[in-house]
């Protein structure tokens, strides 16, 4: 018996009444009765640029469902676009996936098309699917298109840090400047680096959420609307054939997602979106395991930021399968995708077009770990760094601190002459966490300082307990955890302080006595907030910390009764 039918089927006044909003739609309940309401789940927004063309994606998964049987029934969620949300869209991951999630619980849907793209819009779908758990499949509005500044392909976020610099060092005018403002983003569309919404979508392929071959398809090529229509034809059989998040949501599958993130030298911000996906599930992933699979993992795609192409050239050279084939005797080929079949059977039929794009692992671009977890006194529960978008010369340093205690102090003093600073020197961020503004916004890329810039010292090692863009890249030490705002070891670093940060060793240390730092543990005060109230003050109260995916602690389920907990259809609204 289909879920919906518990709404729809029966002669009660009940069902009349479902059956009537039925048709006051247009809808002949009689026509569909008997098939599959398949909800499309719609993040398109105008206040999320990314998601834009996801209309027309809506459109063609619509016509598929309607071609294999189904009931297409779309409805919008809220979005998280980037661009626009401050002080981060990373506040609201959590309440999107509470909209999606709480959605499809109260309504009558049997399977759902998730429409995502922009970053933090597929990790909370996938959020929620997991919870719900009712059948679903994901598809993405795709990376846009490519421009050219001057005879060169410019890529969305990283080339805009890259000539911010040049313009503050001088190379660059205002004017030219502004010529790049107006072409980076030239069409709808996700960004078009090895970004966040990049990585989480291909990850969303990996872990088999997405029809293979997908993800990177751009975003005005007309194989995205093609491939939107099949996912709508594919959720009315996995309707049919009860294939549930929690059939493909393995820990099998996230072994692979971890290895292909490795490989993609994709988004730190993976790493936080991955642990939270599969909390929902009560899996426990810790950090560990990312740098266990990292140190035999090798780093093979060449798309900036950690390396110099974009999505167009990866997509071309053969997308997510063709990297996952090149790791094949490191994955679980027997953890099953939206088609039914398994990761294996997909990858017979995977090929590389481009080696230039996608190396061969007798060629990586890194032997192995792309990501790396550092841990010491300055973070005990972890924090995470991007070797391969980092400065080899600063992999092993000891510097001393200088200290910027939140975002509007870093502000005001990063590009004084004044700061006393060098190239050895380690920026140290505080308040930049889960709780400490709140939202774990991407602050963690702090700017080099212009005084530095105009020595010709484009890197120095820089920690925070934030978060930093997809398209980042530097000697960047984030996720800090404990974070400062929760009382960790971060809080307590003064001006000064000796930092040894050593990444072959995994190691982050700030060389003061313990005694010390008791005293100035004991004289720390925990900061006020003026969120008293609404959304943010329940993030503070209920956030956990980044090494646990920063998900709320009320939407894990704490025992296997939780998990399987599906609330029932009974009476009136
Ligand atoms: Fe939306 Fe990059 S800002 S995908």
């Amino acid at each position: 018996m289909l879920r919906s039918e518990q709404w729809f089927s029966g002669r009660t006044d009940l069902a009349f009444q479902h059956r009537s909003a039925l048709r006051s739609m247009g809808i002949d309940p009689q026509f569909y009765a008997g098939r599959p309401v398949i909800g499309i789940a719609n993040s398109w927004s105008e206040l999320n640029n990314c998601n834009r063309n996801l209309k027309d994606v809506a459109e063609s998964v619509r016509r598929g469902v309607l071609a294999a049987g189904g009931l297409p029934l779309e409805f919008s969620t809220i979005s998280l676009g980037e661009e626009f949300m401050k002080p981060s869209a990373m506040l609201y991951r959590n309440l999107m996936a509470m909209d999606v999630e709480e959605t499809l619980r109260s309504n009558p849907v049997d399977g759902v098309v998730l429409l995502c793209n922009c970053d933090k819009t597929t990790p909370a779908q996938l959020m929620a699917a997991a919870s719900a758990d009712l059948p679903a499949i994901q598809i993405n509005g795709g990376p846009r298109a490519v421009s050219r500044w001057r005879g060169e392909a410019v890529g969305s976020g990283t080339d805009i840090w890259r000539y911010w610099d040049e313009v503050r060092a001088g190379k660059i005018t205002l004017d030219e400047w502004d010529e790049l403002e107006a072409c980076i983003a030239c069409s709808a569309g996700a960004c078009n680096t090895m970004g966040t919404a990049s990585t989480m979508t291909g990850l969303s392929e990996a872990l088999g959420m997405m029809l293979p071959g997908t993800s990177s398809i751009p975003a005005t090529d007309a194989r995205r609307l093609a491939s939107a229509e099949a996912a709508g034809r594919r959720i009315v059989q996995m309707v049919e054939q009860d294939l549930r998040p929690s059939k493909i949501l393995t820990p099998h599958a996230f072994d692979n997602a971890i290895r292909t993130l490795l490989a993609l030298g994709g988004s730190t911000n993976a790493v936080v979106h991955l642990i939270a996906i599969a909390g929902r599930l009560n899996y426990t992933l810790p950090l560990s395991r990312f740098d266990e699979l990292s140190r035999t993992t090798p780093f093979l795609v060449n798309l900036a930021p950690s390396g110099k192409l974009l999505m167009d050239a990866f997509h071309g050279a053969g997308g997510i399968p063709a990297v996952m084939n090149e790791l094949r005797d490191l994955l679980h080929l027997d953890s099953l995708t939206v088609t039914g079949s398994t990761v294996g059977q997909h990858l017979d039929k995977a090929r590389c077009y481009d080696r230039e794009v996608i190396r061969e692992r007798s060629k990586p671009l890194g032997e192995a770990g792309a990501l790396a977890i550092v841990q010491g006194n300055l973070a005990p529960h972890g924090a995470v760094i991007k070797a391969s978008a980092a400065s080899k010369h600063l992999m092993q340093h000891r510097g001393r601190a200088v200290v910027f205690e939140n975002y509007a102090d870093m502000l005001a003093r990063v590009n004084d002459p004044a700061l006393p600073v060098d190239e050895h020197s380690v920026l140290v961020l505080k308040q930049a966490g889960p709780k400490g503004v709140p939202g774990f916004p991407e602050w963690g890329m702090i700017p080099v300082p212009t005084k530095l810039l105009e020595r010709g010292i484009t890197d120095v090692v820089r920690i925070s307990d934030s978060r930093m863009s997809g398209t980042s890249f530097g000697t960047v030490v984030l996720h800090v955890s404990p974070e400062a705002a929760a009382g960790g070891t971060l809080a307590l670093v003064e001006n000064g302080d000796e930092i040894e940060l050593d990444v072959p060793a995994r190691r982050i240390h700030l060389h003061v006595a313990d005694d010390v730092l008791a005293k100035r543990r004991a004289a720390w005060k925990p900061p006020t907030t003026a969120h008293l109230r609404g959304y943010p003050r329940l993030y503070i109260d209920h956030v956990l910390q980044a090494h646990e995916g920063c998900d709320f602690d009320f939407l894990r389920p704490r025992t296997d009764e939780e998990l399987k907990f599906v609330p029932p259809v009974v009476g009136r609204s």
